[in-house]
C-alpha cells in the first residue's frame, strides 16, 4: 500500500506576490484534495473528478504566469513554459490511460509525481520568475491582463 503525503503551506513556499501565492495555496490544497481520496479510496469517478479539477485550476494558474512573462519580456520563459508543458502531459497521461483496475496504482504515480513536481517549481522556477518580476510590477497578475 503506498503512502500519500499531504503538503503543508509554509512560508517558504511564499514567493512574496499575494495573488500567486493565494494561486499556489489553492493548487496545495487541490493536491491534499488528491491525497484526502487516495487514502479514503473513493471510487473512480469521484477521484478522476479531484484529479480533474486540480488540473483545470492548474492550467488557469500556469496560463495567467505565462501571459505575463510574454509581456514582460521574462527570459527565462521558455524553461518555465517548458516545465509547465511537463506538468500538463504527465498529468493527462496518467488520467487517460490506465483501466479501473489500475487506479490505485495510478493515483500513487500521479500523487507522487504532483507533491515533487509542485514543491520543486514553486521553489525554484516560480520563485526564480517573481524575484525578477516583483519590483518591476508589484502586481504581476494585474499588470499582465491590461
Ligand atoms: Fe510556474
Amino acid at each position: 500500500m503506498p503512502t500519500f503525503h499531504p503538503i503543508a503551506w509554509t512560508r517558504d513556499l511564499e514567493v512574496g506576490v499575494p495573488e500567486i501565492d493565494d494561486e499556489h495555496t489553492l493548487l496545495v490544497t487541490l493536491y491534499n484534495d488528491v491525497v484526502r481520496a487516495a487514502r479514503q479510496g473513493v471510487s473512480c469517478p469521484t477521484r478522476d473528478g479531484i484529479v480533474r479539477t486540480l488540473q483545470a485550476y492548474a492550467v488557469f494558474h500556469m496560463d495567467r504566469e505565462e501571459a505575463w512573462m510574454i509581456r514582460h519580456a521574462y527570459p527565462d520563459a521558455a524553461h518555465h513554459r517548458a516545465r509547465h508543458a511537463e506538468f500538463k502531459a504527465v498529468v493527462a497521461a496518467l488520467r487517460a490511460d490506465a483501466p479501473d483496475d489500475a487506479g490505485h496504482a495510478r493515483i500513487a504515480t500521479l500523487a507522487g509525481f504532483l507533491r515533487a513536481w509542485i514543491l520543486d517549481h514553486i521553489r525554484g522556477e516560480d520563485r526564480a520568475l517573481f524575484d525578477w518580476s516583483r519590483d518591476d510590477c508589484p502586481n504581476p497578475l494585474a499588470c499582465a491582463a491590461e
